[in-house]
């Protein structure tokens, strides 16, 4: 278990507190997230890139856990933010986060989104030249100018779910490195666009280094032909997709340090032999939030049929990964925690479809209607893809500091499902 998960008494503790009781006081479902852990996060992996070269920044890739709170944490951590929607500029400028410290990234981008970027001052990733056009004409309409980075697809094979991988040929990001050249010329010659970095990221959930290594050699060459036309760069963004360990007894996740140790050389003597000195951005989410989490959840009835369920009160409603990407979550059984496992479980939620399972064929202890299960590592991609499907108000999340615990989002009502819908006329 990572260091801020332990047993005492027989229960899971998060932090300095006991599961059992955080699901007493708080009710299940329910998110907890220990803040420590995503500072101490934070701090290791700033510290492997910077024991390397001091102009990193880290943006924080704030689709992995949009509470304003965590916002809030990793804002007084000194992150900035990749944001992908007006909501998650919203909440970035919310929690203190500079406008200068954001990147707007993204492949579908609004008027709108375009329109708050310049109005905000924010750097905007362009993915396409009709983006760029579109931009240059509403910078020019501000009266202002915009810095821009282009983001280059670098047709690179990652060993992740295909779901997740973004930086392949055929993904929908980015330009392709062939073509990139002509769009930096376009956005030079551009009146209200200014191109001072170059991004990248290359897909999520990557066990390996060396996908890493290669992005950035790709980055280094787009860098060297934009020296030759003129172009002043300012950063150079290497994305996210550092992975973890959520089947810790096999995954072998490589650590900040090697990550570290498998880029920065690269991206160092790249912009030696350049002559050039850019900041070096990242947006890692995952790394920064998964483990900080786990998601409780009630067992309701237990079953043998051609299986084991144990049915608990947390589906896919609440956690999709398993369902979406036949994701693996630790399960512990948080308040029998040093019971022997004994028996295979499907762990199984309450949403109306075959594929609500959480967790398939894991030996736990003896289970019984009341047993509090947790899910490991769920700070990421967790809450965040939630959803209220077969009208399930969400659950809430609370946030730990020390001996502190907190709500940092209430669970909804059924009056929260019902506020937004509208009786057409003829309803009435
Ligand atoms: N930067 C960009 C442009 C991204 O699209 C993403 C993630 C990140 C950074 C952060 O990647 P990370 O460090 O978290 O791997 N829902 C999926 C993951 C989707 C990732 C989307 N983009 C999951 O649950 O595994």
């Amino acid at each position: 278990l990572p260091s801020h998960l332990s047993v005492g008494d027989g229960h899971l503790r998060i932090g300095e507190h006991d599961t059992v009781d955080l699901a007493r006081q708080f009710g299940t479902p329910l998110y907890v997230t220990d803040e420590g852990r995503i500072r101490e996060n934070f701090r290791r992996l700033a510290g492997a890139l910077t024991a390397h070269y001091k102009k990193v920044r880290i943006l924080y890739a704030a689709k992995a856990n949009g509470n304003l709170a965590i916002f809030r944490t990793l804002a007084s951590m000194g992150a900035g933010a990749d944001v992908f929607s007006a909501g998650e500029v919203a909440l970035a400028l919310a929690a203190g986060m500079r406008p200068e410290s954001l990147l707007f990234n993204g492949s579908s981008k609004t008027p709108a989104d375009l329109a708050l970027a310049v109005e905000k001052g924010i750097r905007v990733s362009v993915d396409s030249p009709d983006e760029l056009r579109q931009l240059d004409a509403a910078a020019g309409k501000a009266g202002k100018t915009v810095d821009i980075a282009f983001r280059v697809n670098p047709a690179i094979d990652v060993p992740t779910h295909p779901k997740i991988a973004t930086g392949l040929a055929t993904s929908k990001f980015g330009i392709p490195a062939g073509e990139i050249l002509d769009a930096y010329r376009e956005a030079l010659a551009a009146e209200h666009v200014n191109p001072v970095g170059v991004h990248c990221h290359i897909g999520s959930q990557i066990l390996a280094v060396e996908p890493f290594a290669r992005e950035v050699e790709v980055l280094i060459g787009v860098a060297r032909d934009l020296l030759d036309i003129g172009v002043d760069l300012k950063f150079i963004d290497i994305g996210g997709g550092l992975g973890i360990p959520y089947r810790r007894e096999i995954d072998r996740a490589p650590t900040p340090e090697e990550y570290a140790g498998a880029v920065m050389p690269v991206f160092l003597k790249g912009i030696r032999d350049l002559g050039i000195e850019p900041e070096l951005w990242v947006e890692p989410g995952r790394w920064l939030v998964a483990d900080s989490t786990v998601l409780l959840t009630r067992v309701n009835s237990v079953k043998t049929a051609h299986a084991t369920f144990a049915n608990v009160d947390a589906g896919f409603n609440l956690l999709v990964r398993p369902t979406m990407y036949d994701s693996y979550h630790e399960i512990v059984a948080a308040d029998r925690a040093d019971a022997p496992a004994v028996r295979e479980y499907s762990v199984t939620g309450p949403i109306c479809e075959t594929g609500d399972i959480l967790a398939k064929g894991r030996m736990l202890p003896d289970l019984s209607a009341g047993n509090l299960i947790a899910v490991l590592d769920a700070g990421a991609y967790g809450f965040a893809m939630s959803s209220q499907y077969n009208s399930r108000p969400r659950c809430a999340e609370v946030l730990l500091a020390g001996e502190k615990a907190a709500l940092m989002r209430r669970a909804e009502t059924i009056e929260d499902l019902t506020a937004p819908m509208v009786t057409p006329p003829w309803q009435e």
